[in-house]
């Protein structure tokens, strides 16, 4: 049981609720074995790529940096990337897996405000949110394609507060991603770093409020 006034339970996308290296099978299938590497690259550089154009202030749809990410991914590993291998590809980005804890963790927190808050633009949110078997328990999917602002700035995490009617103390923000935590600890909301693959912490100058290996952990902060 946790004593914070927890309101509005918001989480990161990629990497938190779904799994962005389930594309390496759709990438071995159509590059031989270079799928580890290429999806690895394609994960580095749309970060890289939304961080680099948010400072440039050159902002895009996280779609087109997933796409341009993709290009860079197979030049950079030397494979052909045919129009139509990019459609499969990009295609897989629109069904990837999602982690096995995470409808039963939304169900549990029925009463409670749930929205997902992704980099993501819809056009690639949408058809993978409808496509898991917990989109009906969403009450939002938020994008910053709405502010054109990509996280960990602070002007995009205010949209969580605007949309949702809620105060920072009153989110906890849940993610896989260190420099996403980060971000939302900075803005002021509770973080609950998902740490999937058991890394360490960026040093950003600031700690998540809490770590667990999966979603499951969150359900401690039901009041
Ligand atoms: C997201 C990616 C960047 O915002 O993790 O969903």
């Amino acid at each position: 049981m946790s004593n914070l006034n927890i309101k509005a339970f918001v989480f990161d996308a990629y990497g938190t609720l779904f799994d962005v290296h389930s594309v390496i099978e759709k990438c071995n299938e159509l590059f031989s074995d270079k799928g580890e590497e290429i999806s690895q690259i394609w994960r580095q550089k749309q970060l890289e790529y939304s961080f680099l154009r948010q400072l440039m202030g050159t902002y895009t749809t996280f779609f087109v940096i997933t796409q341009d990410a993709l290009h860079y991914a197979c030049k950079q590993v030397g494979v052909d990337l045919t129009g139509e291998k990019e459609k499969k590809l990009l295609d897989a980005y629109l069904e990837l897996n999602h982690y096995e804890e995470t409808g039963s963790v939304l169900e549990e927190l029925k009463p409670y405000q749930k929205a997902i808050f992704s980099n993501g633009s819809l056009d690639m949110l949408s058809p993978l949110v409808e496509q898991s078997p917990f989109g009906h328990l969403l009450d939002e999917v938020l994008t910053v394609d709405e502010v054109k602002q990509f996280k960990p700035t602070p002007m995009s995490y205010q949209l969580v507060l605007e949309k949702l009617g809620v105060r920072r103390e009153e989110v906890l923000f849940m993610s896989s991603n260190p420099w996403d935590i980060a971000g939302a600890t900075n803005f002021g909301f509770y973080t609950a770093w998902i740490n999937r693959q058991e890394k360490v912490m960026d040093e950003l100058g600031v700690r998540p409020h809490f770590e667990y290996k999966d979603l499951n952990g969150i359900l401690e902060h039901m009041s």
